[in-house]
C-alpha cells in the first residue's frame, strides 16, 4: 500500500477518563496542517492486530468531540497486551504481539504512533519503543499518578465531579446531622481524595500515603460536634488502606496483575457508626469521576498533548512522553514515567494547608509537619515572569 502522505496513528488505552476525545482532536488537527494523515486504531491496543481495526479521522467524524467524555476510539484495560514496566514489577510481552505489531505499522505506513494511557498503557509504549517501534505517549489518568508530569488529564475533571459530590453531600448531612463518607477512586495515590477534599469542605481526609486510625477519626468528629458542628464529611481514597494495613478490594482481574480496589468507604462508615453510635452514611463515588464532559482545565491541558505529540513525531522524539512542566508543555523519556507512581507528599503543601485549616488526615495532628511557607526573594529572572502564564 503506497500513501503520499505521511501517517501517524494513535489510540486510546486502558481506562476512560474525559479528555481523551480533546487529544484526539488536538493531534488530528495539528497533525492534518503539518501534512500528515491520521487514522485512530479502535479498542486500544487491540486495534493494532488480529483482527486490525482502526477508523481514518477526518474534519467530519473530530468535529464536536472536544467536549465529549469517553473515546470515540473506544478503549480497554483488559486484553492481549497486560503488562508493567515498573523498577522491581517488569513483565514482558510476548514477541510474537510485538511483531504482529510491526507487520501493522510498516503495512499500513505509519511514521509515528501516539498512544495514549496512563502507567500500564505506556508500560506497553515503552516497550513498543525499546523494540523499535516509532511510538509517542500522552499521559492519561484520573488518579495523578504518573510520574515526570505535574498533571495527567482526566484529573481535574474527576476532581471536579468528587467535589461536586460533596457540595451536595454536605447539604444532606448537616440536615440530618449526619457522618457522611464519599469514597473516591484514585488507586494507590490520595491525589483525587486530597484536592476533592479541600475543595469540597471535607473534615476527614484518608489518603493511602498517610497511616490512619479509627480514634482519630472519631475524635475529629467528636471535636466538630464540640464546636456545634453536628455532621462530618469524610472523605476516603479507595486505596487508603484499613488501620489493619490491608487494602479492602473487590476481585483480582484475571487479565491482569491489578487488584480491584473498593469497599474502604462502607468499611469505615460502619465501623464510625459502631463506635460513636452516629448515623452514617458511605457513597461510593465510582465511574462517576470517570464520565461527562471534560473540565476547561482538562480541554486546554488535553489540546496541547495532543499537539505537542505530534509535534514530537514531527521532529523525531520517539520514545518520548508529553508531560506538563507548569507554565509548559515538555516532554520526558516514557521510562521515566512508568517505572514509579507519583503518590501524595504526606508534607506537601497542599497537605499543610488542609491541616492549616483543622482538616484531619487520620493521624496524629501533633506529628503533621509544621506549616511552612516558602519566601522568595523574587522571581527568578525576568525571563521567568515572561513565561507565567505564556
Ligand atoms: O485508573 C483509573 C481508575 O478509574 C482507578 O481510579 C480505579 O481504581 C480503576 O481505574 C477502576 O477500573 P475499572 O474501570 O476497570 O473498574
Amino acid at each position: 500500500m503506497s500513501h503520499t502522505r505521511k501517517r501517524i496513528g494513535i489510540l486510546t488505552s486502558g481506562g476512560d477518563c474525559p479528555g481523551l476525545n480533546a487529544v484526539i482532536r488536538g493531534a488530528y488537527k495539528s497533525a492534518h496542517k503539518l501534512g500528515y494523515d491520521v487514522i485512530g486504531f479502535l479498542r486500544g491496543y487491540e486495534g493494532l492486530i488480529d483482527p486490525v481495526s482502526y477508523i481514518t479521522l477526518t474534519n467530519r467524524n473530530t468535529s464536536g468531540i472536544l467536549s465529549q467524555g469517553g473515546t470515540i476510539l473506544g478503549s480497554t484495560n483488559k486484553g492481549r497486551f497486560v503488562t508493567r514496566t515498573g523498577v522491581d514489577d517488569r513483565q514482558e510481552l510476548d514477541p510474537e504481539l510485538i511483531a504482529a505489531v510491526k507487520v501493522t505499522i510498516q503495512q499500513l505506513g505509519i511514521c509515528g504512533l501516539v498512544c495514549i494511557g496512563g502507567d500500564g498503557s505506556l508500560s506497553i509504549a515503552q516497550q513498543f519503543h525499546e523494540n523499535g517501534i516509532p511510538v509517542v505517549g500522552v499521559p492519561k489518568t484520573i488518579d495523578n499518578d504518573l510520574s515526570a508530569t505535574a498533571y495527567t488529564f482526566g484529573f481535574d475533571s474527576a476532581v471536579a465531579c468528587a467535589t461536586d459530590a460533596l457540595d451536595r453531600l454536605h447539604t444532606t448531612a448537616a440536615a440530618h446531622d449526619r457522618v457522611m463518607v464519599l469514597e473516591v477512586m484514585g488507586r494507590h495515590a490520595g491525589w483525587i481524595a486530597l484536592h476533592s477534599g479541600i475543595a469540597g469542605g471535607g473534615d476527614v481526609i484518608l489518603i493511602p500515603e498517610i497511616e490512619w486510625s479509627y480514634e482519630n477519626v472519631c475524635r475529629a468528629i467528636l471535636e466538630r460536634e464540640a464546636r456545634g458542628k453536628k455532621f462530618t464529611l469524610v472523605v476516603v481514597a479507595e486505596g487508603a488502606p484499613l488501620p489493619s494495613g490491608d487494602c479492602v478490594t473487590q476481585e483480582r482481574r484475571a487479565e491482569s496483575r491489578q487488584v480491584r480496589l473498593g469497599g474502604v468507604g462502607n468499611v469505615v462508615a460502619a465501623e464510625i457508626q459502631s463506635r460513636l453510635a452516629r448515623e452514617t452514611r458511605c457513597v461510593v463515588l465510582g465511574h462517576l469521576q470517570r464520565g461527562g464532559t471534560p473540565t476547561t482545565f482538562d480541554r486546554v491541558l488535553a489540546t496541547q498533548f495532543g499537539a505537542h505529540a505530534v509535534g514530537l513525531i514531527h521532529h523525531g522524539g520517539f520514545g518520548r512522553m508529553v508531560c506538563s512542566a507548569p507554565p509548559r508543555i515538555e516532554s520526558v523519556p516514557i521510562i521515566d514515567a512508568v517505572s514509579r507512581l507519583r503518590v501524595v507528599d504526606p508534607h506537601c503543601t497542599d497537605v499543610q494547608a488542609a491541616r492549616a485549616l483543622g482538616i484531619s488526615f487520620g493521624d496524629d495532628p501533633s506529628v503533621g509537619s509544621p506549616f511552612v511557607c516558602e519566601q522568595r526573594e523574587s522571581a527568578e529572572s525576568p525571563a521567568e515572569l515572561a513565561t507565567v502564564g505564556g
